[in-house]
């Protein structure tokens, strides 16, 4: 959530700048702003809307080599130039971008302005740059140092001082932030898609770090000045990952790239030979594993639907008690952690707040928690006491499509891998490795029916309500049909299991309430039928989403979307992905913004 770029170096810094906005803007973007060092000044330029709107108000003469840049996604303030980062001194010498939110920023106003300090903004954010001046005798790390002890919140910030033209002081505490070292220039961002077409060296910093750089040097330290070793890493994937390819949107992109970050997920982890997967970075042992009695699986959005459908198998092939809670709800309900019982954080950005806060409460009570990420080194990844990296290569689209489907390729892992030391034979084993490999296969097969479901958006974009449904370890599939339709396209969907529907949400039906159903060819299926006809015979609008060939469904159902037939167990995998292009194609069919939905951004980094 909201975006922070540095720059210290040879080259133009609005140019990185504005190319490591533009690369960010996935995370907020409702406004956006630089702040160049020029001739021992600060220029400022800000503004509401996109950065191609920053961009066309830029001063002419930005002509610096050091500076900072902010793409928001507003907390406090609303909307508007003003509010929008970098946020300056009263002398305008000090500039200040900041990811997180200062709780006692209204305590830290009011002492400042009795003190005579005057703000310009409503934000918490501005209060740094006031205590940072407060507290500048000439040496500008002491002062960051000196500001944010007082500070209570979360931060991830960069500074700069405009008598410092080589200069940038960045610190993190809740809020990621990344150096690169270039050859002779330095960077910091938020993430590292701003920073990776100029350099693949990076180092995380910590929470409670601070790091001054110069373009040719760095120093990291914690709030207590003492020095810090950092590890430099290699960033492994390519800058073609971060760029379009050809597709309109990324989440085209990304929904097209499923056969493949599916196979990703699988990769070196399946093994024929034994019927079994591994799964190195749980850092357990046969006998640990062997202990476990119950898993909990704790996530948000997209990844809480994945963890639904991880519930249903371990449940149903491991044999293993589960149960998934929303991490926001976990945290404050003082958690009970029960001795041999597994956890698993499930989070694509690995950066989520609520996730991250009920992680640490679970770890607080002496519970293993195993993370399931895609973002390497994310907070999470880091704080788990082992886990799983989807591999899925970076999602920038802020509706999860990759992610999702890689998550869940993550539970198949484990359940073989649980199920294996239990009850499930070698030949068992055996077939569920050839099922899971089949997938990528069949969902090649789903996406080459893409110009019926693209038809299909055209014919049921304009209606304003949508109902999804399914059962079983499909359920899950319909929530994440109706998230997907509903944060892109703006139409209400809700995902209900379709047994539900005769308590309460039928009385929606009629008309204008188009109803999708998922169909697979399960022990349910008879019941799904049952609960399709009884919307028909209310005068609601079925599609289908069934199996090839199923002629039962094709004679009740308005209009039907074919996938292949699977193992009962794999349907969630093939089943999703119409739904992800249906959203998809209403969105672009509305309009809309697919890559940055309204009021959305990729990670929240807020409670
Ligand atoms: C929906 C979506 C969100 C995220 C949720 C959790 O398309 O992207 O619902 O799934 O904010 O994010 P992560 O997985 O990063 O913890």
């Amino acid at each position: 959530m909201c975006g922070i770029i540095g720059y210290c170096g040879p080259k133009s810094a609005e140019k990185v700048l504005i190319e490591g906005l533009k690369r960010l803007e996935y995370r907020g973007y409702d406004s956006a702003g630089i702040c160049v060092i020029l001739d021992g000044k600060l220029v400022l330029a800000k503004r509401k809307g996109k950065i191609r709107d920053l961009q066309a108000h830029l001063p002419r003469t930005l002509a610096g080599n050091c500076g900072i840049g902010h793409t928001r996604w507003a907390t406090h303030g609303e909307v508007n130039d003003t509010n929008a980062h970098p946020h300056a001194d009263c002398t305008v010498r000090i500039a200040v971008v900041h990811n997180g939110i200062i709780e006692n920023f209204a305590t830290l106003k009011d002492r400042l302005i009795s003190e005579g300090h005057s703000f310009a903004s409503e934000t918490d954010s501005e209060v740094i740059a006031h205590l940072v001046e407060k507290y500048y005798a000439g040496d500008l790390e002491e002062a960051v140092k000196k500001a944010l002890s007082l500070i209570k919140g979360t931060y991830g910030i960069v500074c700069l001082h405009a008598d410092q033209p080589d200069l940038l002081v960045g610190a993190r505490h809740g809020s990621p932030l990344v150096l690169g070292i270039g050859d002779g220039e330095m960077f910091l961002a938020s993430d590292v898609t701003a920073i990776i077409s100029h350099t693949k060296q990076v180092v995380y910093l910590e929470d409670g770090e601070v790091v001054s750089l110069s373009s040719r040097d760095y120093r990291t330290t914690d709030l207590h000045d003492q020095e810090i070793e950092k590890k430099v890493e290699h960033i492994s994937w390519e800058l073609e990952e971060i760029e379009k390819a050809g597709f309109s949107h990324f989440m085209e992109k990304e929904i097209f790239e499923q056969p493949e970050s599916i196979k990703r997920a699988m990769r070196g982890r399946l093994d024929f030979e034994e019927a079994t997967a591994h799964l190195g970075g749980l850092n357990m042992s046969t006998r640990d594993l062997l202990n476990v009695e119950r898993v909990r699986i704790v996530a948000a959005g997209t990844s809480l639907h994945a963890g639904m459908v991880g519930m249903y198998l371990l449940e149903s092939v491991a044999r293993i008690p589960c149960t998934v809670e929303i991490s926001s709800e976990l945290r404050y309900r003082n958690p009970i952690v029960e001795r041999n019982t597994l956890h698993f954080v499930v989070s694509q950005s690995g950066e989520t707040a609520d996730t991250l806060y009920a992680m640490r409460e679970l770890q607080r009570k002496g519970a293993t928690v195993l993370g399931i990420c895609n973002v390497v080194g994310s907070t999470i990844a880091r704080e788990t006491d082992g886990g799983v990296y989807i591999h899925s290569g970076p999602e920038i689209a802020v509706a999860s499509t990759k992610a999702f489907t890689s998550q869940i390729t993550v539970f198949y892992l484990f359940t073989l891998l649980l199920s294996r030391m239990r009850d499930m034979s070698f030949e068992a084993g055996q077939e569920f490795i050839q099922n899971l490999q089949s997938i990528p296969a069949k969902i090649e097969t789903v996406l080459s029916r893409s110009k019926a479901i693209e038809g299909l958006a055209k014919k049921y974009c304009e209606y304003q309500d949508f109902l999804f449904l399914g059962r079983g370890i499909n359920y899950p599939v319909a929530m994440e049909g109706a998230l997907k339709l509903k944060e892109i396209s703006y139409i209400h969907a809700e995902g209900y299991s379709a047994a539900e529907l005769k308590h309460g949400p039928i009385a929606l039906i009629g008309e204008d309430t188009p109803s999708l159903f998922l169909v697979p060819d399960d022990a349910l299926r008879d019941k799904v039928i049952s609960n399709l006809k009884e919307v028909k015979s209310r005068g609601g609008r079925v599609i289908a989403v069934a199996v090839e060939g199923d002629e039962v469904i094709a004679e009740i159902a308005d209009d039907v979307i074919e996938v292949p037939r699977v193992k009962e167990c794999f349907y969630p995998l093939v089943m999703v992905i119409p739904l992800q292009l249906l959203a998809y194609y209403c969105a672009v069919q509305l309009g809309r913004d697919v890559d940055q939905p309204r009021n959305l951004a990729k990670s929240v980094t807020v409670e």
